[in-house]
């Protein structure tokens, strides 16, 4: 989408078929989360008005870049760590607009038979990964226009049913997508819903930004967010750790470096200095609530 003369989005038959939940429509005169994070990913999916959203954010937060690319990279590597813990299952809500390293791409690299059902409430988001899905992954992947704050569609929906089955472990992937959910919507209620339908074994693997580094200047990006699709709600450390609340953290547990593998940082993460957001990975256990897990 490189000008702004693009065709309003169209409703297809596959999109009818989609048990679509009060989706967004196209609006070039509202900024617009996904396309905001695609020009923040150096995409060219976005309008004149997520430019000028994301610019007003840059004024007062400069390094935000750094944080979003180590939530891509967070991303990217607890794919890899779920793969490598044997699940072959993944559930990516709020997904975004495609972009290099998706989900799939990196699952089925280390695992060739893995399964990804993308969510998104954005049917900009379905418009274009369908568009790129090749015949090829039919069957092991699908995208579906649904809201994370209606979990029990999610889990119902019957195309994610035909790629996931829900009574082997799953991992849950919510990254940089809960901190658009507001306090009087109960993040911590959607996020416990959804982990209520997964099997024992799954994982949990989140993303969020937070203002921890200097409170006033996430108070004043935020407002970049003030007329957007969703608004932004940064959270502190304690307040994301509660997501977890039941599971069992990965080691490093909740950080804005997640690092499992080892792997030599790169020269980008050691030179930044604040870290606008925190990741983490968490198992839901085999003992169920009452038997000491709480989840
Ligand atoms: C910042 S992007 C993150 C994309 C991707 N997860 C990543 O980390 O690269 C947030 C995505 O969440 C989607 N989103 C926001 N609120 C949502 C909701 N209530 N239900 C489903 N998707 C939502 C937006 O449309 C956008 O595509």
């Amino acid at each position: 989408m490189a000008s702004e003369s693009r065709e309003p989005w169209v409703s297809s038959p596959a999109d009818d078929d989609a048990q679509v939940q009060r989706p967004l429509t196209l609006d070039t005169s509202v900024p617009h989360t996904a396309r905001m994070y695609d020009y923040l990913l150096g995409g060219k999916d976005n309008f004149a008005v997520d430019r000028a959203a994301v610019e007003k954010v840059l004024a007062v937060m400069p390094d935000m870049p750094q944080s979003i690319r180590l939530s891509r990279l967070f991303l990217r590597r607890a794919v890899r760590y779920a793969a490598w813990r044997g699940i072959t299952q993944f559930l990516d809500v709020g997904t975004g607009i495609p972009t290099a390293g998706n989900v799939h791409e990196v699952a089925q690299e280390m695992s060739p038979e893995a399964r990804v059902a993308y969510v998104d409430h954005d049917p900009i988001v379905l418009t274009h990964a369908r568009a790129l899905l090749s015949d090829e992954e039919q069957g092991r992947v699908t995208i579906v226009l649904c809201d994370l704050r209606e979990p029990e569609t999610i889990l119902a929906n019957p195309e994610v049913r035909e790629i996931i089955d829900f009574d082997r472990p799953v991992a849950l992937m919510l990254v940089a997508v809960l901190h658009f959910i507001r306090d009087d919507e109960d993040p911590y209620g959607l996020v416990k819903r959804l982990c209520d339908g997964l099997a024992p074994g799954s994982m949990l693997m989140l993303t969020h930004a937070t203002m921890d580094p200097d409170p006033e200047t996430g108070h004043k990006a935020s407002t970049g967010w003030a007329n957007a699709s969703s608004t932004m709600n940064m959270r502190t450390f304690d307040e994301i750790q509660r997501f977890f609340d039941g599971l069992e953290f990965v080691e490093p547990g909740l950080t804005g470096r997640w690092n499992p593998d080892d792997e030599p940082m790169e020269i980008l993460e050691q030179s930044i200095k604040n870290i606008w957001g925190y990741g983490a990975v968490a198992v839901k256990p085999l003992t169920g609530p009452g038997e000491g897990a709480g989840r």
